[in-house]
């Protein structure tokens, strides 16, 4: 399947069926699921009806992609973009967690925000994390999102979002380049 974004060191494309082990391990694991509000699958089979079902590509014309180390071929988890219940284009990752601390999810993260504005021609990325997830929250900051609000979403009562619009990440990189 051809990638959708390339980085220096990851691959992301669309998901499929092949996927669905992976998937269930990652949900598996309780340190992942942590601060997200997202459920374990049941089985693998559950996994693979989510991907079945999985429409945002068709829908919105975007997604959750999965991600490869480009070196291996090997697969880390998935980071991408979806429309959600809110109406906003939001940022969201997870990786498996052997591949944590490596600057994974900002490589995978920053490139979905380019591709957001650059290839999507959106105006507007949030991203939403709980209180507690100093790791997520870092991340968002590392990639030019920049405090909202304190709120709550699906499963996450004590949140905050953050966003960034496309006039704001075309200022800093001109302001980078002078
Ligand atoms: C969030 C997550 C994707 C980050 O993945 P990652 O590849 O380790 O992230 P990166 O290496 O790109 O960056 C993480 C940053 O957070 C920092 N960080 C990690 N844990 C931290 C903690 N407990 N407190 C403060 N900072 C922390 C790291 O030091 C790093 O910053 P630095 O590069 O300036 O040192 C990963 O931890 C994960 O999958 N968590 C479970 C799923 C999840 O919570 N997803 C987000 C839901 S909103």
């Amino acid at each position: 399947m051809k990638p959708i974004i390339e980085t220096k060191r990851l691959i992301l494309r669309e998901f499929q069926k092949t996927d669905a082990k992976n998937m269930y391990a990652l949900n598996l694991d309780k340190k992942v699921l942590k601060y997200t509000g997202d459920k374990a699958f049941k089985s693998v089979e559950d996994a693979a009806n989510f991907l079945k079902n999985y429409s945002d590509y068709s829908k919105n014309g975007f997604g959750r992609w999965s991600v490869f180390l480009k070196s291996t071929n090997t697969y880390i988890g998935w980071c991408g973009l979806k429309l959600n219940e809110e109406g906003f284009v939001d940022i969201g990752f997870r990786l498996l967690q052997k591949y944590w601390h490596n600057g994974y999810a900002t490589e995978a993260a920053e490139a979905c925000i380019d591709y957001g504005f650059g290839t999507l021609k959106l105006s507007e990325i949030i991203g939403r994390a709980a209180i507690a997830n100093k790791a997520s929250i870092k991340v968002l900051e590392k990639i030019g999102l920049h405090f909202w609000k304190k709120d709550t979403f699906e499963g996450v009562n004590e949140a905050v979002y953050y966003k960034i619009t496309k006039k704001l990440k075309n200022e800093n990189i001109y302001k980078n380049r002078r």
